[in-house]
């Protein structure tokens, strides 16, 4: 049995490694504000605390008085468009909410600590994207990430933790069980759009920008579904633990697809025709990102199940006509 503190675990990803990690016969104790996240994603058997990590004295007891060995950080804001509009907001949220969350990690019984950080902070370095690849963040939010790296990084000597930071591309899907996955409107992710749309009469789903130079001028990206995701903090926590050392690692499947493609699948999938708007490109937006993920494959046998664009969309799709079926 392992005491685990999942900071934003009432969020979308949060709450599927949660559930999995509960199935492994762990403690599971979460924190998190519910600023994005819900409670309604949680298993009765996880402990919930509502709190905001950059509250150090709270969050520092509830690490002490529950013999936390592990966190999995992953409490966060996360919308890139937003954060170039709130600098400020996300500076604080993300960046000084891991600075407190760390410090409140010294003299406690906290040995391992998961953070989740993002392919963001590559910026539009040449893809695939290895750990080694130039560091760019472009947009705010990428930059909170990178700096929330090199806290984990900087504290792990003197406060005697060995970490993982995960670099995520693009999540998406929902658990097999069709009992957690997206329910936070906010989230403005590729997949969450198009399959709300699909449940439409008319769907339509904007495309910002289709004049870059990629295959058929739409941004690519690296999709990874969230139970592949969430078995990799299992596998990388219990590796961590034994090995003593620590990492980072990116976590894709290594293949980027366009919007276009995406879009197109999901007209395959719902035998739908999907209206496409063409508007502006967005400000901090990356072009084409997509992952080396030797680094990983060569560390821990990781059995990704989800690992094709039919499964991905059919698993978002399933999960938006469940969504509409409980708010009815
Ligand atoms: N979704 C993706 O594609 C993706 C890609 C790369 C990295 N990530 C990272 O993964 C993590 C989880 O993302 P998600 O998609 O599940 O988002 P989410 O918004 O669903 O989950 C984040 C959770 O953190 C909580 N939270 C935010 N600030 C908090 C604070 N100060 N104190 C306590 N709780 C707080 C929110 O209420 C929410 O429940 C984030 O750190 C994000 O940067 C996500």
């Amino acid at each position: 049995m392992k005491n685990i503190l999942i900071t934003g675990g009432a969020g979308y990803i949060g709450s599927h490694i949660a559930e999995l990690l509960l199935n492994k016969n762990n403690n599971i104790f979460i924190i998190d504000n519910l600023a994005r996240g819900s409670k309604k994603l949680l298993n009765k058997r996880v402990f919930f605390i509502k709190q905001n990590i950059v509250n150090y004295e709270k969050v520092k007891k509830i690490l002490i008085q529950n013999k936390i060995d592990s966190i999995i950080h992953l409490a966060a804001l996360t919308d890139v468009q937003d954060s170039e509009k709130n600098k400020l907001k996300y500076f604080k949220n993300n960046i000084l909410g891991t600075q407190k969350l760390i410090e409140a990690t010294e003299d406690s019984y906290v040995k391992n600590i998961i953070y989740s950080s993002s392919a963001g902070i590559y910026g539009n370095s040449k893809s695939p994207v290895n750990e080694n690849s130039k560091i760019k963040p472009i947009n705010n939010y990428a930059l909170t990430k990178l700096k929330g790296e090199e806290i984990i990084k900087k504290y792990s000597k003197k406060f005697k933790y060995n970490f993982c930071i995960l670099r995520y591309f693009n999540v998406c899907g929902a658990s097999p069980s069709g009992k957690i996955g997206i329910i936070n409107n906010k989230n403005k992710s590729l997949f969450k759009i198009i399959a709300s749309q699909a449940l439409k009469k008319n769907p339509m789903v904007n495309i910002f920008g289709n004049n870059f130079k990629t295959k058929d001028g739409t941004c690519i990206r690296d999709y990874i579904h969230v139970s592949d995701l969430a078995s990799i903090h299992n596998l990388m926590l219990k590796y961590i633990n034994k090995k003593n050392k620590s990492y980072t690692l990116n976590c894709g499947y290594g293949k980027g697809y366009s919007v276009l493609e995406v879009i197109k699948k999901f007209e395959k999938i719902i035998k739908k025709k999907i209206k496409i708007k063409i508007k502006k490109k967005r400000k901090g937006e990356i072009i084409v990102s997509y992952s080396n993920i030797s680094k990983l494959q060569k560390l821990i046998k990781w059995n990704p199940k989800f690992n094709n664009l039919n499964k991905m969309v059919k698993s978002s799709f399933a999960w938006e006509k469940k969504l509409l079926k409980m708010e009815k």
